[in-house]
């Protein structure tokens, strides 16, 4: 602390003259004496804060009243030293109160001071108005008479949050003095920087009288720690002696960031320059000052009166803001009777209870309230009795001076300039590309990373687990001596993120082992290893679950993430016998048949009439609807059709199975060539049925996973490496192996890619986070390590890792492949069964109303016997008869005509043609011209033809007696006259 000359004696009745002298001339000028309102001024006048800040509300006064002459009041101020003490500030406010009778008290300076006199002023209802006392703790005595006319320190947290989350520091420590002052801003610092994410891994509390030894104790104490970001909350007095200690004990290196608050940066000129030169890189918040003309001109004169008092610093201008708030305040309340109502008190009350209560305090109260101004310090106005924040400027202490780094507000964060145009347009931020360019400690232009390894450890120890299979991810090899050399995939990825660090971090790696070089515990006891800090990280194929991240910290995976089932696979003997099913659905397979038989049973409606091919007995007709109907299958009916519209609607059929064969070939044949194997078990539910006995790997937190999954504790097996488990799969369930095993993936992987053609991966992938290396809760190298994790695991280096830990990666067939079912299902072809119904459906109501209009007249008849039943009968005998006047049977007439068969063939075919043999349009029809029986049917192929030629011949021989000579003798003059060659090859045959 810096203790000025005390000077104020000399200055105090200069002010009573010079006011006197405005006093009397006002009085003499405007006729009217203004009335004096008595006002208190508690301060520490041996403090140089305390001489400076009277002499500013001296000035203020003065030059108020100096412009303001025509006010009918006038602020009489009536000076107490509080000696820079608690007691010493309440004994003067109690008598300012009770034997002075002010109106209103200036003052105290400090916070604990403060703390007594709010409360007096509360029971006199007098507005206690201080310019200084900034603890955020001092709002809890909800006082209408306390009046703070600076701010609360905890306005200045947000700007300190907002530095240190700009630079990415993960922790910081505070150090603070241990008094009102001190302990006021913890409860929002410490909230401000949990909100952005960093940790308070410690305070430091220093008494306000601590000596240079203990300040040096708690400095040692610092050092020890990791963390290099400390936030200094104290005033210069013991904030100058504790950055001298700092700067002795070399902590004003390049490691360590300090940030004070405004307690130091508000009073850094007054400072002494040594100390102040110790204190280069460092960063501090305070309130900012718009320079404007009246700061200037008061700043030009209060250094005119310099030699009365000390350093002006921004206590000055609130203090000169505060009187002048107060002047206008008096005259606004129109105070004419500042007097006090005086209790009833007997000769034995103390003095607390002597004081009355002011007449004029709340309406006082209220017209401060409204006052507002330009003050020095900037706009004052006054919310619930507060002051406004400003902006937060950002100092840096370089030299013996400091330069402004940046500035904080409220609504957008850190900026470089202040412009207040644009103030609303901008989003918050905290980049630290907002800041100019900032000298660190020992001139550094780069900013620290605001931690260290400890000084009392050398290296980070990193526990490695020990292993006897899947040594692919973690290897140790013991050495003769006893050392070991750790090797595999995650050591050589951590030491890749550890070289991406863009700092050097020593480290060691140490195998979890006993005695005997084996394994120490499970990766759950070396998770607890690195939380109890016997390790400072863990290295190794430790996955990130849930209950381990309760007590450690994570980096980001590195490896694949999940637990999935193995299973053994079999040949499928059984179903191969069916697959030429599978290609189709259930439904495909049901829906084609259906539209086989509508289709052939369409045909034979549009054929019946007019296509010998599709007549004959009953049984005939339905055997050939089937027969036509499936063999379109294969395209291998022989049937010709002979209407347009079963010709439409069959072309369109063929389309649909030539697609249909098409993609059930296709499909069979990807079957017959992909479907070989078969998982044992697909489904976890069957084998928790079944009793089966289940592995993992040993050690592993799959053990609890496959408790929850309601496996029992007996059923479930560990194993050590592949070997092992394929061993266990070899004995089987039964005999005391296992049937399934429960790994994550990259295990799994690393086993299918040597058991690949017994094994496969069934079933869903249980959710886990994959591999990450563990550190102690709050490790500031978690992001960092994380960062570096994605900058190798993006890289080629993170192939080259797996390339050669892990070999190339060997594709199995998933599980889901063999088991999941190809088959072709009636989604994909509805399109084409809806075409080819719509054309057959138009071809059939074509068909039928062309049909009812050629037999309009059985319809029309309206004699007696035509019932609608027997109009239907004839009807469907119409139908089931020939249609004569269809081009085929001319066509058959014709050829008989021109066989000299003169149409009586035809017409006795047709007449015989219900109960008899087929004839076809593309033969000929025979009849003997010998006899009356049924007519010869005419036939399409030569076997059809001689096969009833012979029934014939041997019908003939037994109705009309005849010889077979004869007969055949008959027969083939028959057939000559019908057709030549007939005969010819008749005989041949
Ligand atoms: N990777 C096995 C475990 O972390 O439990």
């Amino acid at each position: 602390m810096k203790n000025k000359p005390s000077l104020h004696s000399i200055f105090y009745p200069l002010f009573f003259i010079v006011s006197f002298n405005i006093f009397s001339k006002n009085v003499s000028t405007a006729q009217e004496t203004p009335i004096p309102v008595r006002v208190g001024v508690v301060l520490d006048m041996d403090d140089y804060v305390g001489q400076m800040t009277f002499d500013c509300i001296s000035m203020a006064l003065s030059d108020f009243y100096a412009t303001n002459g025509h006010y009918k009041t006038r602020l009489v101020l009536t000076n107490r030293d509080s000696k820079e003490d608690v007691v010493g500030a309440a004994a003067a406010a109690l008598d300012l109160l009770k034997n002075v009778e002010v109106q209103a008290i200036i003052g105290p300076l400090s916070s604990a001071q403060a703390n007594f006199m709010i409360n007096l002023g509360d029971k006199a209802q007098v507005p206690i108005i201080t310019f200084s006392a900034t603890s955020p703790s001092l709002s809890s005595i909800r006082s209408l008479y306390f009046i703070r006319a600076t701010l609360n320190d905890s306005s200045q947290v947000q700007a300190i949050s907002a530095i240190i989350q700009a630079f990415g520091w993960r922790e910081v420590v505070p150090i603070y003095v241990d008094n009102e002052f001190g302990e006021g801003i913890i409860p929002f610092l410490t909230p401000a920087l949990e909100h952005v994410h960093v940790r308070v891994p410690y305070r430091s509390v220093i008494s306000p009288i601590a000596s240079d030894d203990q300040i040096v104790t708690e400095l040692y104490k610092l050092m020890t720690m990791q963390t290099r970001v400390f936030i200094v909350h104290m005033r210069t007095n013991l904030g100058s002696r504790f950055f001298t200690k700092a700067k002795e004990l070399g902590m004003m290196s390049e490691d360590y960031v300090w940030i004070v608050t405004d307690g130091i940066s508000n009073e850094l000129n007054s400072i002494d320059p040594s100390v102040m030169e110790s204190m280069l890189g460092v960063i501090g918040v305070r309130p900012y000052i718009p320079k404007t003309k009246e700061f200037d001109d008061f700043t030009i004169k209060y250094k005119k009166t310099k030699a009365l008092s000390s350093d002006l610093n921004i206590f000055g201008l609130w203090a000169y803001d505060s009187a002048i708030a107060l002047a206008m305040a008096v005259e606004k309340a129109r105070v004419k009777n500042a007097t006090f109502i005086k209790a009833n008190f007997s000769r034995n009350s103390t003095d607390l209870e002597a004081f009355g209560v002011s007449r004029t305090g709340s309406k006082l109260v209220q017209a401060l309230s409204s006052t507002t101004f330009r003050g020095l310090a900037g706009d004052f106005k006054l919310v619930n009795g507060k002051l406004q924040a400003p902006p937060y400027q950002i100092i840096n202490v370089v030299g013996r001076g400091a330069s402004v780094v940046g500035y904080w507000t409220e609504d957008i964060g850190i900026v470089r300039e202040l412009n207040f145009t644009n103030a609303n347009t901008k989003a918050y931020s905290t980049s630290k590309s907002n800041f100019g360019s900032i000298i660190w400690s020992e001139g550094k232009t780069y900013p620290p990373k605001g931690w260290v390894i400890p000084t009392n450890r050398k290296k980070l120890r990193i526990g490695v687990p020990v292993k006897e299979g899947f040594t692919e991810f973690v290897q140790v090899t013991w050495n003769a001596d006893n050392s070991s050399k750790v090797e595999g995939h995650c050591i050589d990825v951590f030491d890749a993120a550890m070289e991406a660090l863009p700092y050097g971090v020593p480290y060691e790696y140490i195998p979890y082992a006993d005695s005997n070089q084996k394994s120490a515990g499970s990766y759950n006891d070396l998770t607890n290893e690195v939380y109890l800090g016997n390790f400072d990280a863990a290295v190794g194929d430790v996955t990130i679950v849930s209950n381990r991240s309760q007590y450690v910290d994570f980096t980001l995976p590195y490896t694949e993430s999940g637990v999935k089932m193995v299973v053994p696979i079999i040949d499928d003997k059984r179903k191969n016998a069916w697959i030429f099913l599978k290609p189709l659905t259930w439904d495909l397979w049901l829906i084609s048949f259906c539209s086989f038989v509508f289709i052939g049973f369409l045909i034979w409606i549009l054929e019946h009439r007019i296509n010998e091919d599709f007549r004959g007995p009953p049984w005939h007709q339905v055997g050939m609807i089937f027969w036509f109907a499936f063999s379109t299958m294969v395209f291998a009916h022989k049937e010709r059709v002979i209407s347009n519209l079963s010709r439409f609607v069959l072309i369109i059929w063929f389309l649909v199975v030539l697609i249909l064969i098409q993609s059930y070939t296709a499909s069979l044949t990807s079957m017959l060539t992909v479907q070989k194997l078969q998982p044992t078990v697909t489904d976890v539910a069957v084998l928790i049925k079944n009793k089966d006995n289940v592995g993992y790997v040993k050690g592993s937190f799959v053990l609890e996973l496959l408790k929850k999954m309601n496996f029992e504790e007996s059923r479930i097996l560990a194993y050590n490496t592949p070997e092992e488990m394929d061993e266990l799969f070899s004995k089987g369930s039964k005999n005391g192996g296992i049937a399934a095993a429960f790994d994550e993936l990259p295990y799994m992987k690393l086993f299918l890619s040597k058991y690949c053609s017994k094994y496969t991966m069934v079933g869903p992938t249980y959710k886990t986070d994959g591999f990450g290396f563990v550190f102690p809760m709050g490790s500031p190298l978690v992001p960092d390590i994380s960062r570096a994790i994605l900058s190798v695991t993006e890289s080629k280096k993170m192939v080259d890792i797996e390339k050669k830990w892990l070999g190339d990666e060997i594709k199995c067939p998933e599980s889901s492949t063999l088991v999941s079912s190809n088959s072709l299902g009636l989604e994909s072809f509805w399109g084409l069964f809806l075409i080819v119904g719509v054309a057959a459906i138009s071809a059939f109501i074509i068909y039928v109303i062309r049909f009812l209009r050629e037999n309009w007249n059985v319809i029309e008849r309206c004699d007696t016997e035509s019932t609608v039943w027997s109009k239907t009968v004839e009807l469907l005998q119409r139908f089931n008869n020939r249609d004569l006047s269809s081009h085929t049977f001319k066509n058959i007439e014709r050829r008989e005509r021109d066989n000299g068969c003169g149409g009586d063939c035809q017409k006795r075919a047709m007449e015989s043609s219900d109960e008899n043999l087929q004839l076809s349009p593309s033969t000929f029809s025979l009849q003997s011209p010998h006899t009356n029986g049924p007519p010869s049917p005419v036939f399409s192929t030569p076997r059809e033809r001689r096969k009833i030629f012979r029934e014939q011949v041997i019908s003939s021989e037994n109705e009309f007696g005849k010889t077979p000579g004869e007969t055949s003798q008959v027969i083939k003059q028959e057939i000559e006259l019908v057709n030549p060659n007939q005969n010819e090859q008749l005989t041949s045959q």
